[in-house]
């Protein structure tokens, strides 16, 4: 958009397409008073673009806060409830490998890489919008890419689409993506992954706002597809995930400070890299709740 169109619009922003795969940047977004019509454009340029970055703004938790519950109710993460770990708000998740002083983990994620994947794929209503705000970034590294599955979906093959119709994928709930057991979870007696406790989503999901269609493939650790052989189940989605990491339908983000980054979780998987422990990445993170994907 140019500064003539912001003047017809009448918001005091502009957005520009990224040129990559997907994603935009918003230039000027006035989170201190923006107003209902300047926050449905932005919530317009998000669905389109399935995610954007704010560059260059200087924005407090509260800012952040206040922009984010426009999108709907906030997930609250079990970590959030814990006293130390959380930011100054309750709506905040730290992720940081900054440390506390008895040398427990101050956020999460810590400084190593993390796999693509959806937020929280493995509950029944998983987030549909999460926003990361920069506050400390390292020198290097800890970058974080972005995968169009809108893209995915409409590149799959005839035999792959008919295979995966109707289809759901069993999300287990007990191992995490680096293979943790998790917070609250027992590490089950069988490795027969179909008995473990998870949830069922559609391998195909539509986005209400968009109404496009979507690949929906939550975690890659222990995935099944329900009502499939284990061997034909994992050989099914190792095509699928073969055929999502395509460069073409990647876009990265460069940290820069100043950044805030807002994503469709519904429509993008996302990945970082690793970066150097002996530097400090703190990135502040609000999730809004989504519906149950159909
Ligand atoms: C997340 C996440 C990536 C990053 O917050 O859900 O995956 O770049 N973060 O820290
Ligand atoms: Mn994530």
């Amino acid at each position: 958009m140019s500064i003539a169109t912001m003047a017809d619009t009448g918001l005091r922003f502009r957005i520009q397409p990224t040129g990559g795969a997907l994603g935009a940047d918003v230039f000027g977004f006035p989170f201190k008073d923006f107003t209902a019509a300047e926050f449905a454009a932005v919530r317009a340029a998000w669905t389109r673009h399935q995610v954007l970055r704010f560059r260059g703004i200087d924005i407090t938790d509260e800012d952040q806060i206040r922009f984010a519950a426009g999108l709907g109710p906030f997930v609250i993460h079990p970590r959030q409830m814990q006293e130390g770990t959380h930011g100054s708000h309750r709506e905040i998740l730290v992720i940081s490998n900054l440390k506390k002083a008895d040398g427990s983990p101050a956020g999460d994620l810590g400084d190593g890489e993390v796999n693509w994947h959806t937020d929280t794929w493995f509950v029944t209503r998983p987030p549909s919008a999460s926003i990361l705000r920069a506050l400390r970034l390292p020198a290097h590294g800890g970058n974080t890419c972005f995968l169009d599955m809108y893209a995915a979906y409409d590149t799959l093959d005839d035999a792959a689409k008919k295979a995966i119709e109707g289809r759901y994928i069993h999300h287990q709930k007990v191992i995490d993506g680096r293979g943790d057991v998790r917070m609250g979870m027992v590490r089950p007696r069988t490795d027969d992954v179909r008995s473990w406790p998870g949830v069922p989503h559609p391998i195909v999901r539509t986005v209400p706002e968009s109404g496009r269609k979507a690949l929906y493939l939550g975690g890659r650790r222990h995935a099944w597809i329900i009502g499939m052989e284990p061997d034909e189940s994992a050989a099914l989605l190792a095509k699928l995930w073969t055929h999502c990491i395509q460069d073409r339908f990647v876009w990265c983000q460069q940290w820069q400070p100043g950044d805030m980054v807002m994503w469709d979780n519904r429509c993008v998987m996302h990945r970082r890299d690793a970066f150097d422990p002996n530097t400090i990445r703190l990135m502040h993170r609000t999730a809004i709740e989504g519906e149950r994907p159909v």
